[in-house]
């Protein structure tokens, strides 16, 4: 079991960088991806306020297959250039997305999910993964969350 003090009333930046701090020092020893995924989905889980969906794709023979998450069950293959997370894949740059249903081709998984933030996971400059953060709440995400999520990519990128 782990347990982290996370303190909701804490700045986001600071809440960031506690939780790239705990996914670094569960993943720098262990070697297998999937349990690396998994950890990381869990503590963005458990880290952030107000989301309903946290983890990961990986791109599998040239296209999107669902990894490790947690939330409600969810599609499980996606085509480069379909939906956030495909634009995420096939851009390799981040998608944020303020109101979901104004997103061409969004692909719906809950039907709760508002907004939504996808940042590649990058490895020697190709894409081996997408997060996908959803929340109910729309414009639930800002530019401190694409900053802090895009550190998390950084930093397990060779680790899944
Ligand atoms: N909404 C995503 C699909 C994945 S689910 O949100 C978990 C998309 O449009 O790519």
């Amino acid at each position: 079991m782990y347990e982290f003090a996370i303190d909701t009333n804490a700045p986001k930046s600071d809440m960031y960088r506690e939780l790239v701090q705990s996914a670094d020092a569960l993943t720098s020893t262990e070697t297998d991806s999937i349990a690396n995924m998994a950890n990381v989905a869990a503590l963005l889980w458990e880290f952030l306020p107000d989301v309903n969906w946290t983890g990961f794709y990986r791109v599998v023979d040239g296209e999107l297959v669902l990894g490790p998450f947690q939330g409600k069950a969810a599609c499980i293959r996606i085509p480069f250039g379909r939906g956030v997370c495909g634009a995420a894949a096939q851009t390799g740059e981040t998608q944020l997305v303020e109101d979901v249903h104004a997103f061409p081709g969004h692909i719906a998984c809950d039907a709760n999910s508002a907004s939504e933030l996808v940042v590649p996971v990058l490895r020697d400059g190709i894409v081996v993964a997408v997060i996908d953060l959803d929340s109910p709440t729309l414009n639930r995400f800002d530019a401190q969350d694409v900053a802090g999520v895009e550190l998390l990519a950084q930093r397990i990128a060779n680790r899944i």
